[in-house]
């Protein structure tokens, strides 16, 4: 096991299963290190809070930092190196780390994209830099997140890269989606926020698409959850659907208590 901050000594890791995250370790960050370990070694997790990622700099400022709680979380899960490295060995100075050409399903669907300007141009710099520097085989991303799963899927299809493995979103025991996020809602704001589970599963009950967006945001609303988006779209391009004959998704963006939750869930496919 070890810990680094630096580049240095990074070489010797090469090779290996990894796990990009933000900090705040919870038990769907977990999931993924222990899946890692399964599929290769050594097992890499990167903590780095991507200050080009975040809209809003309360968020940035508000989240988690607790880098030696996240490294001794990450290693019993079996992390063979937990590699925490500043601002300034990801962006150095006078260096030129370039930003990716965004993917059409980083650019289109009018979800994460629209809500979050300029959100995937700081994801797919800051993961293409971290490829460039951890050089995995294999590199492990929660569906929890599937907009950007997709978009890095697009990326490393395009440019190359790692092979991209998929792990399903992590719930609490009532399918609230596991995020170091849900810590800022109090008791009562975290059973509300089961409506979003609540709302996905009911989606995958409707026999339209259309019912299905319409029983989702009736659903938060009666709740009192603030809808950016609940839709359903195809599962990897994440283009408007107009029946369940393909793959397909629900995704949901809402607002509570000033916190913003997102989830989704595969829909059935009817044969
Ligand atoms: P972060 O939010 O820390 O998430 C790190 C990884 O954990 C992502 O692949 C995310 O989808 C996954 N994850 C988070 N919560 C999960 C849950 N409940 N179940 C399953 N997987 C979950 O996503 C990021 O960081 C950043 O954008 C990053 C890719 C590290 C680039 O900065």
């Amino acid at each position: 096991m070890a810990r680094l901050t630096e580049i240095a000594g990074l070489n010797a890791f090469w090779g290996g299963v990894f796990v990009p995250t933000m900090g705040g370790l919870h038990e769907g960050h977990l999931e993924l290190v222990r899946k890692a370990k399964d599929l290769g070694h050594p097992v890499v997790v990167s903590v780095f809070v991507n200050p080009d990622q975040f809209n809003d700099q309360d968020d940035y400022a508000d989240y988690p930092r607790q880098f030696e709680a996240d490294a001794a979380q990450a290693e019993a899960a079996g992390a063979d190196l937990v590699w925490g490295p500043s601002n300034a060995v990801i962006y150095p100075q006078g260096e030129d780390v370039a930003t990716p050409d965004l993917p059409r399903v980083a650019t289109h669907p009018g979800l994460e994209d629209a809500h979050r300007p300029g959100h995937f141009a700081g994801v797919l710099r800051v993961v293409q830099r971290l490829f460039d520097l951890v050089r995995p085989e294999v590199a492990v991303f929660g569906e929890k997140d599937w907009q950007q799963l997709q978009v890095v899927q697009s990326m490393v299809d395009r440019d190359g890269g790692p092979r991209i493995h998929a792990m399903p979103t992590c719930r609490e025991a009532e399918g609230l989606a596991r995020s170091s996020r849900n810590e800022r809602l109090s008791p009562l704001a975290k059973q509300r926020a089961r409506a979003v589970y609540l709302a996905l599963q009911a989606a995958g009950a409707a026999n339209h698409p259309s019912t299905a967006e319409r029983v989702m945001r009736e659903t938060l609303e009666s709740h009192d959850l603030e809808v950016e988006y609940a839709v359903v779209r195809s599962s990897v391009g994440l283009r408007s659907v107009d029946d369940f004959s393909r793959p397909s998704r629900a995704l949901i963006a809402a607002w509570l208590d000033g916190v913003r939750l997102i989830d989704n869930l595969p829909m059935p496919v009817w044969t």
